[in-house]
């Protein structure tokens, strides 16, 4: 995270913010090891999965993986900006702050990222200031037919994108932009010289369109979708993934969630336009997916925000089937869900504007089960025996999932439609529960569905990045002598840089804000946490251990690589006697014991 306070300072503010005493303020914190533990603030939880410590100044949550140093932690539950978490940690700790560093000497420093970001900044700003001026007349028009107000249209800070070739390219072109900056971030697209040696021309991706700026919970402008203003396809256009934007990691609208504290439930929608007119018409909490289906990072993203979430989709069946998913991955990270259920097949645009912001909190919404029982039931005609039968079948599936109490309320309904008897039902739920479960759609086991994503987890890191981890972990205590390891014992950027801030002597805590993201300072925090060792001497020899492993893994991509170039060679070629004779030294090295 970008700041200009003076590094130094920043540690100063750390080492002065006992991060233990702090979220003491905010959770109950027990003992417990070398860490303390509690309830997660960000997430509902009954067991203590969020952890504090002390000795790397780092909270973690093992449940939703929120994760940090203090200053993020205020951030995170104050939901405030950078900014502003630093003042109260200097208000609390009787510092003054410091003089900002120079602008021009910040200008330097930039980081490509963050031009990226300016860069998009300076978008916004240009599309939403065309919106009033002839060039935005259309986009203006259109968007008042929809029915948005002027002061809808400046929250969300929509604009208009000219029906010319390139005006925003030249404005930001003008304004120092590189067009390789511009087309990395996608606001701008290049077409090779059309003859040999002539010139190549750049051109806006989006032109004619109303404009949408997606901006993330920091307030960065991140990507834009523009919206065709007439029957023209695509209807939409969204930046595709940049450096500053992956789609699958965001949702529209995470600005303004920040700034709506105590939020009872976000309600997730489809698209631009349902969340700009639930938010018109005073519905609370409104974001969406961005144009594609909901993934795990987005709900995570969703959790941060309330502990409910209410589905607010389309009822066609791409709509339908959108929930169906939808309602696995919240399950799965442990948000509960509900889904709403719009009368006379409207979207959630549509209800709002016709029935207002009273109706659409009076509209009815289905638990997770009720909605799965409802989806299942439209396939079946219930006065057909075999159907029924069928029906019942399928239903034992979806209750099987859940816990007596819960199945109780749903075997009365299924009594009631069905005209079994509740023996047979729970007798067939029962039976559901010991099944292999393939079912599309339909709810599993918990227990099942728990394990195979925990499984998923730990299996998505490789024995060799695990000991990688383990050993930035180790390294970060200042226990390990630091020449036993090196650069080349890392191999994704991502570890090489904890790597290196490690060893030129940065203190763990102010690692996680380098991170460009919300998952990597995740990673970062979970790797920088104090690893389970009792002494120095076990600390060093869990590194010995852990490089073991890397050195000999990497021996063997060698020798992998070595025999695989040979077997391509010409068996008299001169070089491979010495080829040999490598092969075996590495040999030797992966044979060594620890
Ligand atoms: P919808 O077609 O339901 O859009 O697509 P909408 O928001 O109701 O749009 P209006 O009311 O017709 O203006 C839902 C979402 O899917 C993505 C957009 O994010 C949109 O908001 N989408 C849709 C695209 O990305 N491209 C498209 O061509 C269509
Ligand atoms: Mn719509």
């Amino acid at each position: 995270m970008a700041s200009r306070f003076p590094a130094h300072w920043l540690d100063e503010l750390r080492s002065r913010s006992d991060i233990v005493q702090i979220v003491s303020g905010y959770v109950g914190l027990k003992k417990s090891g070398r860490k303390y533990w509690g309830l997660c603030p960000f997430h509902g939880e009954k067991t203590a999965s969020f952890s504090v410590d002390g000795e790397q100044q780092l909270y973690y949550c093992f449940g939703c993986k929120a994760g940090g140093d203090v200053i993020h932690f205020i951030m995170d539950i104050e939901r405030c900006s950078f900014h502003e978490a630093v003042e109260i940690l200097a208000d609390r700790a009787h510092i003054p702050l410091p003089e900002m560093e120079n602008d021009a000497d910040w200008e330097q420093r930039q980081t490509r990222r963050e031009r990226l970001l300016t860069a998009n900044r300076e978008a916004a700003k240009f599309y939403h200031e065309m919106l009033f001026r002839p060039e935005g007349a259309a986009s203006l028009n259109y968007l008042r037919k929809r029915g948005l107000s002027d002061s809808v249209i400046r929250k969300f800070g929509l604009g208009a994108a000219p029906d010319q070739w390139s005006a925003l390219t030249d404005h930001l072109v003008s304004a120092g932009y590189t067009t390789d900056e511009l087309v990395s971030v996608g606001l701008t697209i290049v077409r090779p010289p059309k003859e040999p040696g002539g010139k190549q021309t750049a051109f806006d991706m989006f032109r004619n369109r109303a404009i949408f700026p997606i901006i993330d919970m920091h307030k960065n402008v991140i990507a834009f979708g523009g919206r065709s203003l007439g029957k023209e396809l695509p209807k939409y256009i969204n930046t595709a993934d940049t450096p500053v934007y992956s789609k699958s990691r965001n949702i529209y609208a995470a600005n303004l969630l920040k700034q709506q504290r105590h939020l009872d439930h976000v309600v997730l929608t489809e698209g631009y336009m349902d969340v700009v007119s639930l938010t018109q018409f005073g519905v609370e909490g409104a974001c969406a997916s961005l144009g594609t289906s909901l993934t795990e990072e987005q709900a995570r993203l969703i959790r941060r925000f309330a502990p409910e979430v209410y589905l607010a989709y389309d009822g066609d069946s791409a709509g339908q089937k959108a929930i169906l998913r939808g309602l696995e991955i919240f399950e799965k990270e442990g948000l509960p869900a509900r889904v709403l259920v719009f009368p006379d097949g409207l979207d959630p645009d549509e209800f709002v504007r016709r029935d207002g912001a009273e109706a659409f909190s009076a509209l009815q919404t289905l638990t997770p089960t009720a909605y799965r029982l409802r989806q299942l039931k439209t396939s079946f005609d219930l006065s057909k025996d075999e159907d029924k039968m069928n029906y019942v079948r399928k239903a034992a599936l979806v209750l099987s999932g859940l816990d007596p109490v819960g199945q109780e309320t749903y075997l009365k309904t299924l009594m009631v439609e069905t005209g079994f008897s509740h023996d047979v039902l729970q007798q067939q739920v029962d039976e559901g529960r010991g099944k292999a479960l393939g079912n599309a759609g339909l709810s599993k086991p918990a227990e099942a569905r728990r394990s195979r994503a925990a499984r998923k987890n730990e299996g998505s890191v490789s024995p060799v990045t695990a000991a990688q981890e383990t050993l930035l972990g180790l390294l970060a205590t200042g226990q390990i002598p630091k020449d036993m390891v090196e650069e080349k014992d890392f191999e994704d950027d991502e570890l090489k840089s904890l790597y290196m801030a490690l060893i030129g002597g940065a203190s763990p805590a102010s690692l996680p804000d380098t991170a460009p993201d919300d998952e990597t300072r995740s990673r970062y925090t979970r790797i920088l946490l104090s690893p389970a060792a009792e002494s120095t001497d076990q600390m060093i020899s869990m590194a010995g251990q852990c490089l073991g492993r890397i050195r000999k893994a990497s021996c063997q991509k060698q020798y992998d690589a070595l025999m695989q170039k040979m077997k391509t060679m010409d068996p008299k070629d001169p070089a491979i006697p010495g080829m040999l004779q490598e092969a075996q030294e590495l040999r030797k090295k992966m044979d060594k014991p620890a």
